[in-house]
């Protein structure tokens, strides 16, 4: 493939990470919204929504430094629709434990998605998009890695609480 297609492909990858990060977002600030008694797990998430502000914002500059711009809104929203809905679509009494799930996916997914930009960008010798990404990459990492830690301590939390949350749930 020559330079050219080579950075246009780039190009498409960084609008498409800037628009998983608009995605992390609107879910992470709807998670946020609903756990008032997971403290810490709402703490960690309001953080790391700050981050993933961050982040929006250091791929924009990514884009704007190689001449060209973010995905339009509704591009982003036919994207990942579906990815969406499996983490703030649920109202069940168990969202909390499903959140956590699907965040720790999400994470994953954007590990894979920094992972695949950090090798485009080195091979087209934008040193400084690598070096954005492999930033963020740690940042999508350690909060993989406390949500690991996290996990069971959300579902433990959940069934000592259950009759409460469930009940709540209804409301
Ligand atoms: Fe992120």
């Amino acid at each position: 493939m020559d330079q050219k297609a080579m950075n246009e492909y780039l190009d498409q990858w960084l609008r498409d990470a800037h628009a998983m990060e608009e995605q992390a977002t609107t879910m992470l600030t709807t998670q946020a919204s609903r756990i008032e008694h997971y403290p810490e797990l709402k703490q960690k998430m309001e953080q790391h929504i700050r981050e993933t502000e961050s982040q929006r914002d250091r791929l924009e500059a990514c884009l704007t430094r190689r001449g060209t711009s973010p995905s339009g809104a509704k591009d982003i929203a036919a994207k990942f629709t579906a990815m969406g809905q499996g983490l703030s679509g649920t109202v069940m009494g168990d969202e909390v434990v499903k959140g956590a799930m699907a965040s720790y996916t999400f994470e994953h997914f954007e590990i894979s998605a920094y992972r695949e930009l950090i090798g485009a960008a080195d091979i087209v010798g934008d040193h400084e998009t690598k070096r954005v990404c492999e930033e963020i990459l740690k940042e999508e990492q350690a909060m993989a890695d406390w949500l690991y830690e996290q996990l069971p301590v959300v579902s433990r939390t959940f069934l000592e609480r259950a009759g409460s949350d469930a009940a709540e749930a209804k409301r």
